[in-house]
């Protein structure tokens, strides 16, 4: 065998080598994803859309620990929800501004449920292009949207800003003293 004829050979081998090595990566790769897949078959068949849907659509969230003057956030649906515990300022506050003031006129009154003036559940997701305002900023001691700057009052009515409407209010129901429903 001459050297050409070697280097030929050599070469052959070693495409061999490469091809053969690729087979066996490209067959591990295939069975981890089929593996994968069978592991994930039951996950995803226990999600089921009913049950998904059920498991998130309602949740119950706990007052005891908010303290007057926070807010805390939790999700619902995928979107956040602002509960806000008022501060006796804060509502004289809201309830003084006359509805001729406000681009989506309502009374703070319609926003809360009788009786528990103090507590205020709002979706936190700006009405104008949907971003998730900011508590504790802005003029209003509500929330301000840091895309284009709307402020909402501790009502969550807008103020200023190009939003077109007041922050919405969930279906939601309080179950007890500290304990609201949500959906
Ligand atoms: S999305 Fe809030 S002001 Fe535009």
């Amino acid at each position: 065998m001459n050297e050409k004829e070697n280097n030929n050979n050599h070469s052959i081998q070693k495409e061999k080598v490469i091809t053969r090595r690729d087979f066996i990566t490209l067959s591990a790769s295939a069975a981890a994803l089929v593996g994968a897949g069978v592991a994930l078959l039951p996950f995803i068949k226990s999600l089921s859309p009913d049950a998904a849907t059920n498991a998130v659509s309602t949740i119950e969230v706990e007052l005891s620990e908010v303290k007057k003057g926070e807010t805390i956030t939790v999700m619902w649906l995928g979107s956040p929800v602002f509960v806000k515990r008022r501060t006796d300022a804060e509502i004289e506050a809201v309830r003084k501004v006359p509805l001729s003031d406000l681009k989506d006129p309502q009374k703070d009154e319609e926003r809360v449920k009788p009786g528990k003036d103090e507590w205020l559940v709002t979706v936190g997701v700006c009405t104008h292009l949907g971003c998730v305002p900011v508590g504790g900023k802005g003029d209003y001691e509500g929330w301000y949207c840091p895309c284009h700057g709307s402020q909402y009052d501790a009502s969550g009515r807008i103020r200023v800003g190009p939003a077109p409407e007041n922050l919405h209010i969930p279906p939601y129901e309080f179950v007890n003293d500290t304990k609201i429903k949500i959906g």
